[in-house]
């Protein structure tokens, strides 16, 4: 795909009032009705305009090569240049466009009206930055996060709990109908260990709830007892039947394990800001003796060396739907979820967060459910939205000094004092009250980790440096944040009011200045930039518009006067309310980016 908005449904006043208008989407709407009109054999064209460069205009269409070539199978020879000099002539007349020009062998670029871009940031003013119209809405399940009962939430986990969250906030802010969903590791055949060493350390744990403090240690313990002890072994395994065969008492005891778990992941979720629901893999114990019977009756199943294994097709290794105990595995959850979220869901849209580890896996699964007949691409999306392994400084695999590997609490509290630290480096605490102080301290904290991961292409592997994060120049939590606060306290120390940026609204807004248009035009790409988000569900782009925006922004408050002072008195002589007015709309569009990004802001920092 190579970036037109797909699954679009028109955008137009009557479809949807209240939505931001998508330019980007309604210039291919123009074009498309022009290379209908002026070549009505051409079926299924897919229209692109991209964004362009000031010195060729605002945006382009370049289809006129691929187009031209197309022509050809149909028996009509033009080059692509008179292929564009037809479609210019073919828009219909329409408020957008300003003026259209034919560049190079075939490339139209295209310039916006200036009462268009003046009446649309009038608009956002005047009803807030809104999700644009034209978004077809799903139904969408996200799975993220989804740590494991009992083992150590690593930063692995974090990555997938940040990326996770922004899609999230994505999507909900699009309109969809979004449900998060933790996925956690809480039925595995560790908890046979866990069960054995409860049962010795804690007898009395069904009537109890035993005080397990520290559930690293706990697990590590009936590790170690699990692999030199053959007695304990043995009696694992008695215990993981007990618990698959819903004996009460054992029960009870992995209830109490799953909550001591669960306290200390809601931690990190609370300073995290993250709002997710649990749905484990225990939810699907029922639904896997189904799933399997399913398999069966389908005759989808081979017999491997008393395993029940499922291959899809091109896929060498295939998945353990039984293990020869008979017990099931990772594999067969998720083939039971997936039939569940597809099935009794009604899921149009089902997106897995996991690191790139499991690349394979999920291929796999969502092969195999296709060979099922549970899943049909064209009807559902599924996708395994991958991320790259976090590296330490020393670009080796993240670990903390005594190589264990991080615990996110510290990590998280290193981040807090190091963000304390760099406030105070800055004189910020001469300025700042307590209060203030602390907010902007955790802004900066959690911002700065959210930030790190989600500037980066999730792709790549990347290095965790509390360093770079807190840096105060470039693409950082720390600069943005910043920026966003100065351009919020234009307007605080001029004292302007919500009625007099109205009143210069309803004025009407020149965008005289080369540089007011140029932020203008800028900020109404807000709608447009978050929907591309959509087709690949990469975040990285929206952290890229959002820096943009903040030296767009410097650029033209350098050389436009917002707030004229007296150079003796320092009192204000005259303040330029439409300007005001474009401070304030930079400043809203930026919030609504740290909003979808996960950030907090402050007022003051
Ligand atoms: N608990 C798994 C892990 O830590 C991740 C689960 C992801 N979701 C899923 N449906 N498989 O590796």
């Amino acid at each position: 795909d190579n970036g037109s908005q797909r699954s679009a449904k028109k955008c137009t006043p009557q479809s949807d009032p209240n939505g931001m208008v998508n330019i980007l989407l309604k210039l291919e709407e123009l074009f498309g009705q022009a290379i209908e009109q002026a070549f009505p054999d051409v079926k299924g064209f897919q229209v692109v305009v991209v964004p362009t460069t000031p010195n060729f205009g605002d945006y382009q269409f370049n289809g006129a090569m691929s187009l031209s070539k197309l022509l050809r199978t149909l028996g009509k020879s033009l080059n692509p240049r008179e292929v564009a000099g037809v479609i210019k002539e073919s828009v219909p007349s329409n408020s957008v466009i300003d003026t259209l020009e034919l560049a190079g062998p075939g490339y139209i670029n295209i310039r916006l009206k200036a009462s268009f871009v003046q009446e649309q940031l009038g608009l956002l003013l005047t009803r807030g930055v809104r999700p644009p119209c034209g978004v077809e809405k799903k139904r969408v399940i996200v799975d993220f996060s989804s740590p494991n009962i009992a083992k150590e939430m690593h930063v692995g986990h974090l990555r997938s709990t940040i990326i996770g969250d922004s899609i999230c906030r994505l999507l909900e802010f699009l309109g969809h109908d979004v449900v998060r969903m933790n996925h956690v590791g809480d039925w595995g055949t560790q908890f046979g260990m866990l069960l054995a060493h409860l049962e010795d350390r804690f007898p009395n744990f069904a009537e109890e709830t035993p005080p397990i403090g520290d559930l690293q240690s706990f697990y590590k313990e009936s590790k170690i007892r699990f692999d030199s002890d053959a007695d304990f072994k043995k009696r694992a395994y008695a215990c993981v039947v007990k618990l698959q065969s819903h004996d009460p008492v054992y029960i009870k005891g992995w209830q109490a394990i799953c909550d001591v778990s669960r306290r200390e992941f809601q931690k990190i979720y609370d300073r995290l800001d993250i709002k997710i629901k649990e749905r484990g893999e225990s939810f699907y114990q029922d639904l896997m003796k189904k799933t399997v019977a399913l398999l069966e009756e389908a005759g989808v199943l081979k017999e491997d060396d008393g395993r029940k294994v499922m291959f899809a097709p091109g896929i060498a290794v295939p998945l353990t739907i039984v293990k020869s105990d008979g017990g099931y595995t990772y594999d067969t959850s998720d083939m039971a979820a997936i039939r569940q979220r597809i099935h009794d869901e009604k899921a149009d849209w089902v997106i897995y967060v996991v690191d790139l580890g499991q690349a394979g896996h999920f291929e796999t699964i969502f092969a195999c459910a296709e060979v099922a007949g549970w899943l049909d691409r064209k009807k559902t999306r599924v996708e395994h939205v991958g991320f790259g392994v976090v590296l330490g400084e020393d670009k080796k695999k993240f670990k903390s000094r005594s190589s264990e590997t991080v615990r996110l609490v510290d990590l998280l509290d290193e981040g807090l004092r190091r963000a304390k630290e760099k406030l105070i480096e800055k004189e910020r605490d001469k300025i700042l009250t307590p209060e203030e102080l602390e907010s902007a301290q955790n802004a900066v904290a959690y911002g700065c980790v959210k930030y790190s991961d989600l500037a980066h292409n999730r792709n790549g592997d990347y290095v965790f440096s509390f360093d770079k994060m807190l840096e105060d120049k470039g693409n950082t939590a720390v600069y943005l944040l910043y920026a966003y606060t100065r351009i919020r306290s234009i307007a605080r120390t001029a004292n302007i009011t919500d009625e007099q940026i109205k009143k210069a609204v309803a004025d009407g807004i020149p965008l005289g200045h080369e540089k007011e248009m140029k932020l203008a035009k800028l900020l109404l790409r807000f709608p447009e930039t978050i929907v591309r988000l959509t087709v690949d569900l990469f975040l990285h782009p929206l952290c890229e518009y959002l820096y943009e925006v903040s030296t767009v922004f410097t650029e033209f408050y350098d050389v436009c006067y917002c707030v004229e002072k007296d150079r003796t008195t320092g009192q204000i002589v005259h303040i330029n309310m439409d300007r005001m007015a474009l401070c304030e709309a930079t400043a809203n569009v930026m919030a609504q980016c740290f909003s979808l990004l996960g950030l907090k802001t402050v007022q003051k920092m």
